[in-house]
């Protein structure tokens, strides 16, 4: 049995509490919201982002971040990406080298162009800085539906005792050592799925989708290789495989966003309407920059900002892809 603090109080947060419950270790919820911690500890479930699953009375929910990780074995980092560095800060001088920080928040920062493990790391030096990522919907996992993720991790030790931890009959977890290429996936596969819901509020088809997944997986493995990614893990689960997940479903509130946007609403609109934080719209700027630094062509992810910061309608957007100078699908497969 291991001795867990789970941070953040949302969706997934809640879903891997539940799961690590299942597996017998000792887990603590933190939030950093009072009121949260408030509404967890009376009504025993996140009635917003994940309603249905009741948190059992074993797992203990908390606001005060040093009880919740003294003596912790593994702290996973489940707060939405925009607020991963503000955590990490808290947890200055309170990480001790054996400690294994699991981090499932999926997002690029804006300015820094920092993934999330870079932030942990930054903020907390010599730490053990994880990755937990794939096709998972907190919603399904709440629900016991069986789901398979990849961990990221620096040594294989480290790797198989987050697999071991977390591994059950309808939760089955891969490991790897490319940290980096699995947070990339896990990333701009929200902004790919911005353009898959803009196809669908526009009215287009499977045909479509099937298009902005094939190509988008293109464009993250260009960007992810270029940084230091290793080509098959965007093959993966935490590539592909998180790509499909998110496209298709209408848990992902990128894509809902993205179907509103297609339906013609603004991106402060469509923010306001699905009422979550939409990290494939911060992911979108990130990307763009790092193609410029990394000198790498991305044609999805560069319209899919026009049509979020420059006001370009969504249909104008996909007809630009469309009429692109005509090319090869593998420019570097050549005829004999
Ligand atoms: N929901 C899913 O199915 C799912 C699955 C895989 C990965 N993820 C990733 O996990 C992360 C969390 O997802 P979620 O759906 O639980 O997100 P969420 O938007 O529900 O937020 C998670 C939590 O972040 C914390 N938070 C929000 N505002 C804060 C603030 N001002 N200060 C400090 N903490 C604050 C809160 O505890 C909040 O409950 C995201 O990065 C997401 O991409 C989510």
């Amino acid at each position: 049995m291991s001795k867990i603090a789970v941070l953040g109080g949302g969706g997934w947060a809640i879903a891997l509490a539940v799961l690590l419950d299942d597996n017998k270790h000792d887990v603590t919820i933190w939030s950093a919201l009072e009121k949260e911690v408030q509404a967890l500890t009376n009504d025993r479930e996140n009635k917003n982002s994940l309603p249905g699953i009741i948190i059992p009375d074993t797992i203990k929910i908390t606001g005060d971040i040093d009880s919740a990780v003294k003596d912790a074995d593994m702290i996973v980092m489940a707060v939405a990406s925009s607020f991963v560095r503000k955590t990490s800060a808290l947890l200055k001088g309170k990480i001790k080298d054996n400690q294994v920080i699991v981090n499932v928040a999926k997002g690029i920062e804006d300015g820094t162009l920092y993934t999330m493990t870079d932030i942990i790391e930054e903020e907390l030096p010599g730490c053990n800085a994880c990755v937990l990522s794939g096709p998972s919907h907190a919603e399904e996992v709440g629900r016991k539906i069986p789901t398979t993720v990849v961990i990221g991790a620096k040594d294989l030790e480290t790797a198989k005792y987050i697999q071991e931890t977390v591994s059950n009959n309808y939760f089955r977890a891969y490991v790897s050592p490319d940290i980096i290429g699995i947070e990339l996936g896990g990333s701009l596969k929200n902004v790919i799925a911005l353009a898959a819901g803009a196809a669908d509020g526009l009215g287009f088809g499977d045909n479509t989708k099937a298009a902005l997944i094939t190509r988008g997986i293109k464009e993250i493995s260009a960007l992810g290789i270029a940084m230091g990614g290793h080509a098959r893990t965007f093959s993966g689960l935490s590539g592909i495989g998180d790509l499909i997940v998110t496209c298709a479903s209408m848990h992902s509130r990128n894509r809902r966003a993205g179907i509103l946007i297609g339906q013609g609403k603004s991106l402060e609109e469509a923010v306001e309407e699905v009422h979550m934080v939409v990290e494939g719209a911060v992911s979108a700027k990130a990307a763009l920059a790092l193609a410029k630094k990394y000198n790498v062509e991305l044609p999805i992810i560069e319209q899919v900002n026009e049509v979020l910061f420059e006001g370009k309608p969504a249909k104008d957007a996909v007809m630009e892809l469309m009429n692109r100078q005509y090319t090869s699908e593998h420019v570097d497969m050549l005829w004999k």
